[in-house]
C-alpha cells in the first residue's frame, strides 16, 4: 500500500462524518500553531494586512491551520494529495462562508507548479511525512519557489532527540527514517537531527529566520507511541524561513 493510499482510506474513513461534527476538533487541534503562524506574521510581515493575505497550507488534511487566517481574511489555498480530505477541508470552510482554492498534489514529486506566489506558506506536520531526501528536497524547493519576494514559510516538524522509544511495529534506520510495518515495511516518517534540519534548509537556499527547539515538547509521531513519556519521544522544532535573495 502506498502512503497515499494509506493517508485517503483514512481520510476516506471519516466521510461519514458532517463537517458540524469535526469542525471543534479540527479548530481546537490547530489553535496553537494558528497562534504561532499569527504571531510570526505580525513579528515578520508587520505592513501586510491579513485580509487579501495569499496564504498555502501545504498538506493540509481538512485545513484547520488555514481555517484561522481565513477568518482573518486570508486568502486561503489548501494542497494535499488526499482528495478525500481536500472534500472535508471544503465542506469545513463551506460552515463559515469560505471558499479556499483546492489543490490535489503530491508535494514530494518534482516540478509541482501552481502559478501563484504566497505571502505566507504553513506547514502543520507535513514535512516530517517526507521521508527520502528527493521528496524532502522537492518539497521545500517547491515552498522556496512558491513563496513571493518577502513571503515567509511558517512550519512545525519533528526532530530526534538522540533516545527515541520504537514500539513494536516500528524500526528507525541510521538515516533517521522511521518505518511502519504494513504487511511490508513502508518509511512514515523522516526524525532529522535538528543540525541536519538546519543543514538542509540552508542548501534548499533558504535564510533561517527563527528556529526554536521545543525540547520538552513530545511528539507523537502514530497512536501507537501515545503512552510514551516525552523524553523519549521526538522534539518539536517552529521556524520561520525566507527563501534567500540572490
Ligand atoms: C500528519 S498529517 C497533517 C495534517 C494537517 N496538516 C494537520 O496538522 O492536522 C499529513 C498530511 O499531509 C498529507 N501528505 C502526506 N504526504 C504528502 C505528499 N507527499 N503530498 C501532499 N500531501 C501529503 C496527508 O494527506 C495529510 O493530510
Amino acid at each position: 500500500m502506498s502512503l497515499q493510499v494509506y493517508y485517503e482510506d483514512s481520510f476516506r474513513s471519516e466521510n461519514g462524518r458532517s463537517a458540524a461534527d469535526f469542525s471543534a476538533e479540527v479548530i481546537y487541534n490547530s489553535k496553537g500553531l494558528a497562534n504561532y503562524a499569527m504571531e510570526s506574521k505580525s513579528r515578520f510581515l508587520p505592513d501586510l494586512d491579513w485580509k487579501g493575505m495569499t496564504v498555502a497550507e501545504m498538506g493540509s488534511g481538512r485545513g484547520g491551520l488555514g481555517l484561522h487566517l481565513a477568518r482573518l481574511g486570508a486568502d486561503l489555498t489548501l494542497v494535499d494529495f488526499s482528495p478525500s480530505a481536500l472534500e472535508q477541508a471544503s465542506q469545513l470552510y463551506a460552515i463559515e462562508g469560505f471558499i479556499p482554492e483546492l489543490v490535489e498534489a503530491d508535494l514530494g514529486l518534482p516540478d509541482v507548479n501552481l502559478d501563484k506566489k504566497f505571502d505566507l506558506i504553513v506547514d502543520s506536520h507535513l514535512l516530517h511525512c517526507l521521508t527520502s531526501d528527493p521528496e524532502r528536497f522537492s518539497y521545500l524547493a517547491f515552498v522556496r519557489d512558491h513563496l513571493k519576494e518577502n513571503g515567509i514559510f511558517v512550519a512545525e516538524t519533528m526532530v530526534h532527540r538522540k533516545k527515541l522509544f520504537i514500539p513494536d511495529g516500528f524500526m528507525f534506520d541510521q538515516n533517521n527514517i522511521l518505518w511502519q510495518m504494513f504487511g511490508e515495511w513502508k518509511p512514515v516518517r523522516r526524525i532529522l537531527d535538528s543540525l541536519d534540519l538546519e543543514n538542509e534548509l540552508n542548501k534548499v537556499g533558504f535564510n533561517i529566520t527563527y528556529f526554536y527547539y521545543y525540547a520538552s515538547f513530545g511528539f507523537v509521531p502514530h497512536k501507537s507511541f501515545m503512552e510514551i513519556p516525552s523524553e523519549i519521544l521526538p522534539a518539536a522544532v517552529r521556524m520561520v524561513l525566507k527563501k534567500k535573495v540572490e
